[in-house]
């Protein structure tokens, strides 16, 4: 996607062996790249989410195996790289599908072959997860037309979190058929939910739609039953951190309330996703899925920028109070309207998930 003109993707080797990301942490304020040389600057990136979003995490993690293998291509390196980066965050499943499928293609190799073969894996997921992300956008700008042409006015999306192209390599999940909608010409307006307490929604997608010159309202995370009540919203998109093979998805904390009170309003709630976004191991996303708990002063803290343009975080609640950040809730299956994917789009119903996937689910 372009900001100010120029084409970006969230992430890229350089000529040197290293690979650069943008510097989540710092938008909307400043748009700075950061440079990681080793499997620890790859590893710290993820964990305190320079670089975030389930299929972005995953991308991310196969370039911090590629530059672990130019260090040390041995068994042992493989298998601790593998196990340190696994360790960063819990939630997001495509961490563990990008871990594993690098680590299936190096092992069986020669240690001297890994380093290559490693970076050329890692440029396939980045290269795959762009054409994914495109083609979920061009089915789910389906609804976004079909919608359009009931109404013959614009379409009011509401979507959480951050799921577009900051959250990918490139166009996104929930975003990528807003973007496709919006450059065919549908009208098309996004509420963005600001995403406490890390501001996702406020701080990245606003930032990215504004670029893309997509027209949008950040809200507070409670105003969104509102619009629903009063007929003010279309659709919900979504993404998702964790599928399991029944439809639950697991997303950013809040995903649940939205989905409670898109289904009490008949509000459609469509969610988003890869396929390396299935975990096809599990059935029960409430019990069988990790919830990342996170540092708490992502609660008690905020982070904005001061009108002379430098950042400053500030505390936002009583010294001591105790507070728990979990960053991440389940919606059960029967809560989603579709799940979708690069392959079409599907009840959120082991059926569903399982015509579209027939090789993995049954
Ligand atoms: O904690 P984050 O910012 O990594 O969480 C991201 C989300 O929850 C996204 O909505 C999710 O990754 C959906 S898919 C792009």
């Amino acid at each position: 996607m372009k900001i100010d003109g120029v084409s970006h993707r969230t992430i890229w080797p350089t000529t040197d062996g290293a690979v650069e990301v943008i510097d989540q942490t710092l938008l909307p304020h400043r748009f700075a790249v950061r440079r990681l040389e080793t499997l620890e600057d790859v590893a710290q990136a993820i964990s305190t989410m320079v670089v975030r979003g389930a299929p972005l995490i995953g991308a991310t993690a196969a370039w911090g195996m590629a530059i672990a293998m130019r260090a040390d291509p041995s068994d042992a390196a493989l298998d601790a790289a593998h196990g340190r980066l696994l360790r960063t965050r819990p939630t997001a499943v495509n961490l563990r599908w990008a871990l594993d499928r690098m680590r299936a293609r190096l092992a069986p190799l020669a240690p001297a072959d890994r380093a290559a073969a490693a970076r050329h894996e890692a440029a396939s997921i980045c290269d795959e997860d762009v054409a994914v992300c495109e083609a979920i956008g061009e089915h789910g700008s389906t609804l976004i037309a079909q919608r359009h042409r009931q109404t013959g006015g614009t379409v009011n999306v509401l979507t959480h979190c951050n799921a577009g192209w900051l959250a990918t390599v490139d166009w996104g999940t929930a975003l990528a058929p807003i973007y496709k909608a919006h450059d065919a010409g549908i009208p098309v307006h996004v509420w963005v939910d600001e995403t406490r307490p890390r501001n996702q929604g406020a701080s990245l997608t606003a930032y990215e739609l504004g670029a893309h010159g997509v027209s949008h309202t950040v809200i507070a995370d409670n105003v969104g039953g509102h619009l629903m009540q009063h007929g003010r919203v279309d659709m919900c998109i979504v993404g998702t951190d964790r599928t399991t093979r029944r439809g639950d998805v697991c997303n950013k904390i809040g995903t649940y309330l939205k989905a409670l009170a898109a289904h009490a309003n008949g509000v459609p709630f469509h969610v988003a996703l890869p396929h390396s976004t299935i975990d096809w191991t599990i059935e029960d996303g409430v019990r069988e899925i990790p919830i990342e708990e996170r540092d708490a002063t992502e609660l008690t803290h905020m982070t904005g920028r001061l009108p002379d343009g430098s950042l400053a975080t500030v505390e936002i609640v009583a010294p001591g109070s105790p507070a728990a950040n979990y960053a991440f809730d389940v919606t059960p299956a029967h809560l989603v309207t579709s799940l979708v994917t690069e392959r079409g789009i599907c009840p959120a119903t082991a059926e569903g998930l399982a015509g579209l996937f027939p090789a993995r689910g049954g």
